[in-house]
């Protein structure tokens, strides 16, 4: 019997879709799972009258694949990924590949390119991303690690990858574990996003009183623009169109508004913490999951502390697609952008990942959760200058800054007045207003700091660095 030419780990619902799409372009399958169970109703159900095969255990899963091995693990990241490298590592031999295709924390991803290679195995952290259907019909696939392990998967990922005008969503990132930082950040957008689409949402259903088909038709007028025509505008407005089967009201207001986590948004904050990348937008968004988990005190202290009513203000109507609010929103989309690719470039330097910015921007246009027009912009900018300093000051992009920034200000003002928190705006007025600032207060912070602590500060006339005997 041939030998398949791909091994998968994991029929997870990722899994599943992504061993089937690789079945559908040509690469034959071996697919294993803890429980066998689960292989067998896999390989009767879906994976039936397919080129997949199963295996019981992993001796004969590795026994089944073609040299050199590749095999994609879709197994939960930290220990359970530790596990399976550690049990099927006895089974491979030299220049076999494995490819870590979840969520990972890079770091982890890092140790484990290094122990992989060292014993001549080679292997991938791939960051994938697009959900279910991404994974079956074509994800957005970010791989790290050497360029050589690489190279081996290239024929199988960039068949498998959602494919856009030029080219598939897939190229190599760069080595250790720059692959998963990459998707980390992507996830660090999403999170910005999402929360900017429901803060949207919030002001146009407390403010402008529209219900759920009213906003999702925004939404839609939204998808139809450049600026925000987006993956995740579009299934904003199928979730606010959905009705609730129980009585015919919009779904989304049975829904309990506490949203959970896995991991990666915190990753990203980490991250930007730790290498003095600027990144609110992404941190408010963090920060409103984690203040939204605080159901029960926040339902008591709303009877305890009142908002103010000060005044009204234009939201624009919803024909127009409530321009001024469109305005806020690209503004704050953004700023999602422009901090997450900040942040790429910062890890490329610490880490030395030499990362690509215009090669990543183009692989997010397809596949992905934060798949957009906007990503076309994006990619443009870095081609035209790789070394942009920030997207805000991108021609095209200032453009957009200096027409919108007055309705962003007056909806974040406006929203304040009538006590409504909009976390992600805000943070995105702040973080464009800084950025444009020449001049910042932290003049005097810095004059503090010496008077406390001798600190020194240094002269906008005069060059070193300075002590005042400030209280004396
Ligand atoms: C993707 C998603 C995917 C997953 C996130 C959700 O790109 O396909 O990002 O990886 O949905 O992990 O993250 P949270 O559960 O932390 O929101």
């Amino acid at each position: 019997m041939s030998k398949a030419h791909f091994g998968l780990i994991g029929l997870g619902v990722m899994g599943e879709n992504l061993v089937l799409n690789a079945e559908r372009n040509g690469f034959s399958s071996v697919v294993y799972n803890r429980t066998y169970s689960k292989t067998q109703a896999f390989l009767e159900g879906r994976g039936a009258g397919k080129s997949i095969t199963g295996a019981s255990d992993l001796k004969d899963f590795v026994s089944k694949l073609e040299r050199p091995r590749r095999i994609l693990m879709m197994v939960k990241a930290g220990s359970a990924t530790d596990a399976v490298i550690d049990q099927i590592s006895k089974y491979l031999e030299k220049g076999d590949l494995l490819i870590d295709g979840g969520n990972s924390e890079f770091r982890d991803t890092e140790r484990r390119v290094a122990q992989l290679e060292s014993k001549s195995f080679g292997y991938i952290g791939m960051g994938v991303s697009g959900g279910a259907k991404g994974a079956f019909e074509g994800p957005s696939m970010m791989p790290g690690g050497t360029k050589a392990s690489y190279d081996a998967i290239e024929s199988l990922v960039s068949k498998m990858a959602a494919q856009v005008e030029d080219g598939p969503c897939v190229a190599y990132i760069g080595p250790g574990g720059s692959g998963h930082f990459v998707k980390t950040v992507h996830n660090g957008i999403e999170y910005g996003i999402e929360q900017i689409l429901s803060e949207a949402y919030d002001v146009m259903k407390r403010i402008g009183g529209l219900n759920g088909n009213q906003i999702a038709d925004v939404m839609s007028h939204w998808n139809r623009t450049e600026e925000l025509s987006s993956y995740l505008v579009e299934i904003t407005e199928v979730c606010l169109r959905a009705r609730d089967p129980e009585d015919d009201s919009d779904l989304v207001e049975k829904i309990m508004d506490k949203a959970g986590q896995k991991g990666t948004g915190l990753w990203t904050v980490i991250s930007a913490l730790e290498l003095g990348a600027s990144v609110p937008t992404i941190y408010a968004s963090l920060n409103a999951r984690v203040m939204s988990s605080l159901k029960v005190q926040r339902v008591k202290a709303e009877s305890i502390i009142k908002a103010p009513a000060l005044s009204s203000f234009d939201l624009g109507c919803a024909q127009d697609g409530m321009a001024p609010l469109m305005d806020a929103v690209v503004l704050a989309t953004i700023a999602s952008y422009a901090q997450g690719m900040e942040l790429l470039r910062s890890a490329s330097d610490e880490y030395k990942y030499n990362l690509n910015l215009p090669s990543i921007a183009q692989i997010w246009k397809g596949g992905c959760i934060i798949r957009s027009q906007l990503l076309k912009r994006i990619q443009n900018a870095y081609e035209a200058d790789p070394h942009l300093q920030n997207l805000l000051i991108d021609s095209w992009f200032a453009e957009q800054v200096n027409s919108r920034l007055h309705n962003l200000a007056n909806i974040v003002s406006g929203a304040a007045q009538r006590g409504i928190p909009l976390p992600c705006l805000s943070s995105s007025l702040d973080y464009i207003n800084s950025y444009r600032s020449g001049r910042l207060p932290q003049n005097l912070v810095q004059a503090m700091r010496d008077c406390f602590g001798s600190h020194t500060y240094e002269r906008i006339d005069q060059e070193g660095s300075f002590h005042t005997e400030w209280l004396e």
